[in-house]
């Protein structure tokens, strides 16, 4: 009978090699169920039917975009909050003043689950149309039983909703809830204790993250939630050295971490430990961006450590309200001067590993997962050059048509 899907007359970026963009000009992929099975030139493939055959009149092929660090499920905004910036408050003095994360931890309790679901799916929509095709989402807009498994239940609500691969991860440790105020470690007890055992109990969460911060928790405070999440078989991501230098880096590989996201103020000796560790670093453009920070991520350390760098959008509506993981891309050249081709496998390759996906996802290869971009670009780089717009032409997520439009 053959093969279900032939894709040819295409270039692929397959992002199969540690360096650059593994091209593969006039190639052809073919698709069995949800893998891709056969990828190389169109002159090597093997003698063998398809059930469709598509010529992609040259059109470049991506593996499909991964945003492996969103805070995606929220009520409200905090539109405000930025024009208070933009007057001269920092987000940390906001914060401290009782806005900030705790505002949307106001607005997300306040908040059905139906309406978190519409509001968060309209986002993914949007994040979508530019051919994402695995996403991760944390909680921490909750901070107590119930509202923490309401927002990781909508999470895990969204992928059969929208056809999009979800990982789900739970960052209660995210800020002290008001009726903790003063207690921090009560409530740490509080996450230790009932929050994280609940939701390893009903399976809503694929990972633990803690946002170790002066405004938010110490390294102690962050180790004993690991500890936790360790023990219930979860692995761990941490929001680290975002604002300062709290040794985050370090403490996410002294605990294996599957990534240390942020990671502006991190040390070269911790840079030095996540190589060690193989941990992920995740930066985030939109964040620094948004806050108009100026210290930089520290590029040249972490390609002397060899560690792996993802991007991501952060969508959340205090830091980083981004829709799309193409700016980021550009601003992550702009701003941190990565090249284009390091950005692309910030969302593809090593986006995946820091969902622990490395695997499965983020490369164009034969056993891999067949989440595949078809574009419209003349070369690679153009995902990362322009401002606005969107060149996808076509996704197939996990083997099937998600979208397509490819007239000529
Ligand atoms: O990744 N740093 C902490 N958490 C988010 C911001 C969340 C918020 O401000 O609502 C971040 O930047
Ligand atoms: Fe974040």
């Amino acid at each position: 009978m053959g093969w279900d899907l032939l894709l040819t007359d295409c270039r692929a970026a397959t992002m199969a090699e540690a360096e650059g963009y593994g091209v593969i000009e006039d190639a052809a992929i073919a698709i069995e169920g949800d893998r891709i099975v056969w990828i190389g030139k169109r002159a090597d493939l093997p003698k063998q039917g398809a059930k469709e055959t598509v010529s992609l009149g040259g059109r470049w092929v991506t593996p499909g975009l991964i945003d492996c660090h969103t805070h995606l499920v929220f009520g409200g905004e905090r539109a405000s909050e930025f024009e208070q910036r933009l007057k001269g408050a920092s987000y940390e003095e906001i914060a401290k003043g009782g806005g900030g994360i705790v505002s949307t931890v106001r607005a997300t309790r306040a908040a059905s689950e139906a309406e978190l679901l519409v509001a968060a799916k309209a986002r993914l929509d949007t994040l979508m149309t530019e051919g994402l095709t695995t996403i991760e989402i944390k909680s921490g807009y909750g901070l107590n039983v119930e509202n923490e498994r309401k927002q990781l239940r909508v999470a895990r609500a969204l992928g059969p909703a929208c056809a999009v691969t979800v990982k789900t991860t739970c960052l209660a440790a995210h800020a002290l809830p008001p009726e903790f105020a003063g207690k921090p470690d009560a409530y740490i007890d509080l996450v230790c204790n009932e929050i994280l055992p609940a939701i390893a109990a009903d399976d809503l969460a694929d990972a633990v993250d803690a946002f170790s911060e002066r405004i938010a928790f110490t390294a102690e405070q962050t180790a004993r939630v690991f500890d936790k999440a360790k023990s219930l078989g979860l692995p761990v991501k941490l929001h680290a050295d975002q604002l300062s230098d709290m040794g985050g880096a370090a403490l996410a590989a002294r605990y294996g971490a599957l990534s240390a996201d942020h990671i502006e103020y991190s040390s070269e000796q911790g840079i030095a430990a996540m190589g060690e560790a193989g941990t992920v670093a995740v930066v985030l453009p939109g964040a620094f961006f948004f806050l108009r920070e100026k210290q930089l991520p520290p590029l040249d350390a972490l390609r002397k450590h060899g560690v792996r760098i993802a991007i991501s959008t952060d969508c959340n509506p205090g830091s980083s309200p981004a829709l799309s993981l193409l700016l980021m891309m550009n601003m992550a050249c702009t701003l941190f001067r990565m090249t284009p081709a390091e950005t692309l496998a910030g969302v593809t390759r090593h986006a995946a590993a820091a969902l622990g996906l490395g695997a499965t996802h983020g490369q164009l290869r034969a056993g891999y997962v067949a989440d595949l971009v078809i574009w419209n670009i003349g070369q690679p780089a153009e995902l990362s050059y322009w401002l606005g717009g969107n060149p996808c032409a076509g996704v197939i997520q996990a083997g099937r048509w998600r979208s397509r439009s490819l007239a000529s």
